[in-house]
């Protein structure tokens, strides 16, 4: 199979579908690989990284997607990306179709074989090409928070962890999922005081064996949010209610009761934030103070980190890349349901339900 990959030309976007590690693995299985001239450059990855790795390097996206029939990607194609698109393509990459016509359509009407990233599933239902991404915000929250909690940064002035004599912070984490737990590892590595809060048992019970004594657990209702906001120097909103809007957990009431220089983190404001008061925010702008309390929002955290980022994303890619590498992209689909659930467009066709009904088009299986 020939594949390829190409520099992200989206905004901002440094990460890199393949890594010179998953290009030596797929040339060790007989594929040829085509990368654009200065794909890794966003995270320090060169083409005599990728020469030696066994790939051809090509002066530009156009000889890319000429050279190869499948490629992987990371962010949605661009205009002209999708202009360079022919009905023999494979795309592999993060999709995200149903807030998005322009792109469905022009995707449609390519005739490209179009599999998402974000729709990828595993065994447990979980969704694990975006895990990687919870896992790097998740960690990523308790690092930002401990930063903005710093005087010069407009914080208390308070150290996560403490000092012997002195307490620790204390750390509201909304949502004990991917990124949740994430956040947990972190901020107990720091020694803060780490309370997470969720609305499932299961998991509360889950998070109470897998960390012991190290955290607390507290079923999620109104009021022990609104005791938590009032009593924590951090406070990170870390719900998912899939393919829904977050809940907004923390009204503007409860931001009043806030210690003055506390930090919020909302890692679910891709979904729209669980705190009332939030808006996104990027990375050349990340925080902004509501009432005294440092607002952090950032859509896109995973961004800042984008050589790690890349890096757990081809870790998490490669199994897939490999299926449809050794077996073409049908068979591929046929001989694993889990890839099957990426496809979106197939053919000129939406093969994805939920999107056919967001977007109003019609729906082929
Ligand atoms: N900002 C970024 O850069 C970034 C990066 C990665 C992920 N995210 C987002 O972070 C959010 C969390 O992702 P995840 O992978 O951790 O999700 P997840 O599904 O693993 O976990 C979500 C948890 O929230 C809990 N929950 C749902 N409703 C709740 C409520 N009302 N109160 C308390 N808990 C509730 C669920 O029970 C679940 O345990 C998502 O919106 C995701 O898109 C953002």
């Amino acid at each position: 199979m020939r594949i390829g990959t190409v520099t992200e030309i989206k905004k901002l976007e440094r990460r890199v579908g393949l890594t010179p590690a998953v290009v030596a693995t797929l040339v060790a299985h007989g594929h040829e690989l085509f990368v654009q001239s200065g794909a890794g450059a966003g995270v320090g990855l060169s083409d005599g990284d990728y020469a030696a790795a066994g790939a051809t390097i090509l002066p530009d996206a156009a000889a890319v997607f000429e050279a190869a029939e499948t490629i992987v990607k990371v962010k949605e194609p661009q205009a002209p990306e999708i202009a360079l698109l022919k009905p023999h393509h494979v795309l592999f990459t993060y999709l995200h179709l149903a807030p998005d016509p322009e792109q469905t359509r022009g995707l449609m009407a390519s005739g490209a074989t179009c599999i998402a990233y974000e729709t990828v599933t595993s065994n447990s239902g979980a969704l694990p090409l975006l895990k990687p991404m919870s896992e790097v915000a998740g960690r990523m929250s308790v690092q930002v928070a401990s930063h903005y909690l710093e005087k010069e940064q407009g914080g208390r002035g308070e150290l996560l962890g403490g000092v012997p004599g002195v307490a620790p912070c204390k750390v509201a984490i909304l949502g004990g999922g991917v990124s949740g737990i994430n956040a947990a590892q972190m901020a107990t590595g720091q020694r803060a005081d780490v309370t997470i809060y969720d609305i499932n048992n299961e998991r509360l019970a889950e998070l109470d064996m897998h960390f012991g004594s190290q955290i607390k657990t507290a079923y999620a209702s109104k009021a022990a949010i609104a005791e938590a906001v009032k009593t924590s120097q951090v406070v990170i909103g870390a719900v998912l209610v899939p393919g829904a809007a977050a809940p907004k957990l923390v009204t503007r009431d409860m931001l009043k009761t806030m210690m003055r220089g506390s930090v919020l983190v909302d890692i679910a404001i891709d979904q729209g934030g669980c705190f009332e008061t939030s808006h996104a925010t990027t990375h050349d702008d990340p925080v902004y103070e509501v009432d005294g309390i440092i607002h952090y929002c950032v859509a896109n955290m995973p961004g800042a980190v984008a050589r790690t980022s890349a890096f757990a994303l081809n870790n998490a890619t490669l199994p897939f890349v490999l299926k449809l590498a050794n077996l073409g992209a049908e068979a591929a689909m046929r001989a694993d349901k889990h890839l099957a659930n990426g496809l979106n467009v197939y053919k000129g066709k939406i093969a994805f339900k939920a999107v056919a009904d967001d977007l109003d088009l019609p729906y082929e299986a």
